[in-house]
């Protein structure tokens, strides 16, 4: 807390979640962008701001990505008494398994002594797989777990680096470029303003669903990220972020 008195990280938080009009903001020092194990930091920041969220028989749903991968790795925390259960917020997304929600949702569990249920279909489908897999009873139970989750963490992508880390299309591609999409999150595409100009379709959570949910933690840094952030945040669903130095000053700059 010293260290972060002097190195006015404190300010810089206290700035953000003004400026972005948020419950609360936690920021790590560094930039995930120069520095790969920031992302681990600030897994270990989400870590404890979930432990301070959980109450018994939460259900928390979880994306994929390498910054969602890194608060798994440094999730210790025994859960044992509290009944939680962990959901992937949404299908596969032909990400590397690591990094894929239904893995991470798996490890959250393992280190915290908790259940986990997982969602065998693909992040992309078309709409007639989509309308007959979720009437799938196991399919169902889950989609239905998902909806009610208490807590939500999620990350966030640049939005030209996610369209091309899942083989985008390219009549969707073109409606990522042309409509000036910043951001990414959910399978959403958001330009600068925090509008929805693409979406991919996908079995799981929905923007909308993000609404009754009462915790909703991003956590995104590296200095590549700024735009996306802010773009996400303005969507107005997003309850706390946790991010990094490079991020928080990129982003300060800009407003
Ligand atoms: C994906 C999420 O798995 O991770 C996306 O589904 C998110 O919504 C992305 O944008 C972020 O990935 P990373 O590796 O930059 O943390």
């Amino acid at each position: 807390e010293f260290m972060r008195e002097i190195s006015g990280l404190k300010v810089l938080e206290q700035k953000l979640k003004e400026t972005l009009n948020l419950e609360d903001v936690f920021i790590v020092s560094g930039d995930s962008d120069e520095s790969p194990w920031v992302k681990h930091e600030m897994g270990r920041a989400c870590v404890s701001c979930i432990r301070d969220r959980l109450a018994a028989n939460t259900i928390v749903a979880v994306t994929g990505g390498t910054t969602i991968a890194a608060v798994a790795d440094m999730m210790q925390l025994d859960c044992k008494n509290l009944h939680i259960t962990f959901v992937p917020a949404r299908g596969g997304i032909g990400e590397n398994v690591e990094n894929e929600a239904n893995t991470i949702c798996a490890k959250m569990a393992n280190h915290t002594n908790s259940d986990y249920r997982l969602l065998y279909v693909p992040d992309q489908v078309s709409s007639e797989v989509r309308d007959s897999i979720v009437t799938e009873p196991s399919v169902k139970t889950v989609l239905e777990m998902i909806r009610s989750a208490n807590l939500v963490i999620h990350g966030i992508g640049d939005a030209l680096t996610m369209a091309q880390r899942r083989n985008t299309p390219e009549t969707s591609w073109n409606t990522i470029v042309e409509g000036h999409a910043v951001g990414e999150a959910f399978g959403y595409y958001f330009d600068e303003h925090g509008h929805v100009v693409h979406k991919v379709l996908t079995v799981g959570m929905q923007l909308e669903d993000l609404q009754k949910i009462p915790h909703v933690i991003a956590v995104a840094g590296g200095s590549s990220k700024a735009k996306a952030i802010q773009a996400v945040i303005k969507q107005g669903h997003t309850s706390l972020l946790v991010t990094d130095e490079g991020a928080a000053r990129e982003l300060l700059k800009g407003i």
